[in-house]
């Protein structure tokens, strides 16, 4: 039987720091569930379904990589899956409190579920989705942090302008 793992996030939007979860999350599971949150105390940039667009585009070529999103408590989310992990990144020691609060929450939801955490990679200790989209509102270049389609999905958010032969549409 496949061994299955979930990732979830805002991913808003998502980073070659979450990429290279997902791709090191691939060594180990056979598929990897990206689960996008709907999350609506959170108010996203982008809507969830554009995040899912996004992600699916990214790794359209991927049969291992299946892109969904989920409304509610990701314990019930993973559980309607045949995954017993929750893949989470850990970028640095500010990040542990609230994931351990969290991976020991879903855990007292649910015993039979895990969280699996897996060090970013130091390229991107310091990229963040909040950071990124900080950046490019003002203008700030976010290429080599985030693939080309994220960042010009960024620019077409913010109003900034885009080289003409890269303005490509949504389903693309
Ligand atoms: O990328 P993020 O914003 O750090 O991801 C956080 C996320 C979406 C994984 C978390 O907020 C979540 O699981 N939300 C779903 C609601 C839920 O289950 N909350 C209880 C966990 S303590």
């Amino acid at each position: 039987m496949d061994k299955v793992a979930v990732y979830p996030g805002s991913f808003d939007p998502i980073t070659y720091g979450h990429i290279d979860i997902v791709e090191r999350a691939l060594e180990i599971f056979d598929k990897v569930i990206v689960a996008v949150a709907h999350n609506a105390e959170k108010r996203p940039l982008f809507s969830t379904e554009e995040r899912r667009k996004i992600i699916k585009a990214l790794f359209k070529d991927n049969r291992n990589v299946i892109v969904d999103s989920f409304k509610g408590l990701l314990v019930d989310y993973v559980a309607k899956t045949n995954a017993k992990v929750i893949i989470r990144g850990l970028r640095a020691t500010s990040d542990f409190e609230y994931e351990f609060h969290m991976a020991s929450m879903n855990r007292s939801l649910n015993t039979h579920l895990d969280t699996l955490f897996m060090m970013t990679n130091k390229d991107y200790f310091f990229v963040s989705s909040r950071t990124i989209k900080e950046v490019a509102k003002l203008g700030g270049g976010v290429e080599g942090l985030v693939p080309d389609l994220v960042s010009r999905r960024l620019k077409e958010k913010f109003k900034l302008p885009i080289p003409k032969k890269s303005q490509i549409g949504w389903d693309d």
